[in-house]
């Protein structure tokens, strides 16, 4: 994968980012999440793109991994949401369009998002995976520890399992995911 580009979303790019939600949406949470939720959550229209837009000018926090010159999948990142983790920040969320999956794109956005938290001065990072997600194998992968769960309830329409993965020292994590990058491109 030479030829990627891991950089921040414009917010013209909003439509595109609400493309690849819905396309990996259905694809990872078919038979784990109802499809008529899946649906209702992930419809596509002006106003959502809007919405979007406006995110995406105002904070800033959307990484964006682009290979000849289209996007094929992003992370974003914040302040978490988990009261329990008050001053951790937080990966919200990874999606690749399933062609490009498991080439090592997800470790890059998620090392590009601990750099910019880092510089936004958070020490601890969390991130979040739906229980029976077979990406709670990434989660791990990235050296977070499973500390518990937390439920998942958009919209009030559904009640999922979340399992939690903390990292408590952020600068360790990205350091242990740029080795291994490192190692990757050397062992090719
Ligand atoms: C989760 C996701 C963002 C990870 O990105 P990715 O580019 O596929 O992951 P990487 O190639 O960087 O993988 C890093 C490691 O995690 C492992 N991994 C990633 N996805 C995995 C999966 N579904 N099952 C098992 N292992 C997985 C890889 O094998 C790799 O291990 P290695 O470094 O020991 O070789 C991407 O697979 C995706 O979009 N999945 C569908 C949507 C989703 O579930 N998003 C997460 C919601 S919490």
């Amino acid at each position: 994968m030479e030829n990627i580009i891991i950089r921040k979303a414009y917010p013209e790019e909003a439509e595109r980012l609400i493309d690849i939600n819905i396309k990996v949406w259905n694809t990872t949470y078919n038979g784990l999440i109802p499809q008529e939720v899946i649906d209702k959550l992930q419809s596509k229209n002006l106003a959502r793109i809007e919405r979007n837009k406006k995110s995406i000018k105002e904070k800033n926090n959307i990484f964006v991994a682009e290979i000849d010159g289209k996007i094929i999948g992003y992370s974003t990142y914040g302040k978490t949401r988990d009261e329990n983790y008050t001053d951790a920040g937080e990966i919200y969320a990874g999606y690749i369009l399933d062609d490009y999956q498991k080439l090592g794109i997800g470790r890059k956005l998620a090392v590009a998002c601990m750099e910019e938290m880092i510089k936004n001065g958070y020490t601890t990072l969390i991130t979040k995976c739906l229980k029976g997600n077979p990406s709670n194998e990434f989660h791990k992968s990235l050296g977070g520890e499973f500390v518990g769960q937390s439920t998942f309830e958009p919209l009030g329409i559904y009640v999922g399992i979340e399992n939690i993965y903390y990292h408590n020292d952020l600068l360790k994590s990205l350091k242990y995911n740029k080795d291994k990058i490192e190692y990757k491109n050397i062992s090719k």
